[in-house]
């Protein structure tokens, strides 16, 4: 049987020009577009950075994934996506999975690609890399994200605070993900290793909201949205403009 082949295409998390060439060429030369939205039938981020591109003759298949953290409604959620676009890859058509950022670094491409793998392991699955929201912020923040012998830590959700404070203790940057909600407790933490100074805050990378703090010493009782991303960078290190 000739099946299509299902694509994982990063599309960087905001700017449409941060797009690789080839995910831009591999998305206008295929005809099946799945993207993620939530329940109210709202299309995700994916989309609103790739819509500039999209061309008449593309199907778009919006897929419901849920933005929970129980695993049974996930697993079926997944399943459900998958069942959404099996057709088009056993009619022999190719399908390209859309998503923010980069499809590898904590994306649900992922699970979609497992999913389908385990229920049709015939059908070939290709993951076009792209740019991730740690490498964006840094851009963001005119700071490396490591230079030299410097480790770097990624943590996602914080659910163990004491593990930052243990994290802290070893690595040189630390990027934090998915801060928002736990900002109040990492900024005391902060403090108390002294590095609020060393801390930065990026919202929003690459969208028109865009807003990048340098150090959080100001946003005690701050409350980021869910795009944000905190890095700490223990060495001071950036090529900002010096102003007077
Ligand atoms: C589920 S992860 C998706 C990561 C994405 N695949 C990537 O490559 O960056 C969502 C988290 O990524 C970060 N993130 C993604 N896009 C962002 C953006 N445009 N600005 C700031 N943070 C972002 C935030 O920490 C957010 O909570």
């Amino acid at each position: 049987m000739n099946y299509g082949k299902l694509w994982g295409i990063s599309v960087s998390p905001g700017d449409p020009e941060w797009m690789t060439l080839k995910g831009l060429n591999r998305f206008r030369s295929t005809s099946v577009i799945a993207m993620p939205q939530n329940r109210k039938g709202e299309p995700g981020m994916a989309y609103r950075i790739v819509k500039q591109y999209l061309e008449l003759h593309q199907k778009l298949v919006p897929l419901y994934l849920p933005f929970v953290v129980d695993r049974g409604i996930l697993t079926q959620a997944w399943n459900d996506a998958v069942s959404e676009i099996l057709p088009f890859l056993k009619d022999g058509l190719d399908v390209a999975f859309i998503s923010e950022g980069d499809v590898s670094f904590f994306s649900t491409f992922s699970y979609i690609a497992q999913t389908l793998n385990q229920r049709e392991p015939e059908i070939s699955i290709e993951a076009i890399p792209g740019v991730c929201s740690p490498l964006a912020a840094a851009a963001a923040l005119k700071t490396p994200l490591s230079i030299w012998d410097e480790k770097v830590a990624i943590l996602p959700a914080l659910h163990n605070l004491d593990e930052l404070e243990n994290v802290l203790d070893w690595t040189e940057v630390l990027i934090l993900m998915k801060v928002g909600s736990v900002f109040g407790k990492v900024w005391t933490i902060l403090e108390k290793k002294n590095l609020l100074d060393r801390s930065s805050l990026v919202e929003w990378v690459g969208w028109d909201t865009q807003k990048v703090f340098e150090n959080i010493q100001n946003l005690k009782d701050y409350q980021p949205p869910y795009f944000s991303i905190l890095i700490v960078r223990k060495t001071d290190y950036s090529f900002r403009d010096k102003k007077s």
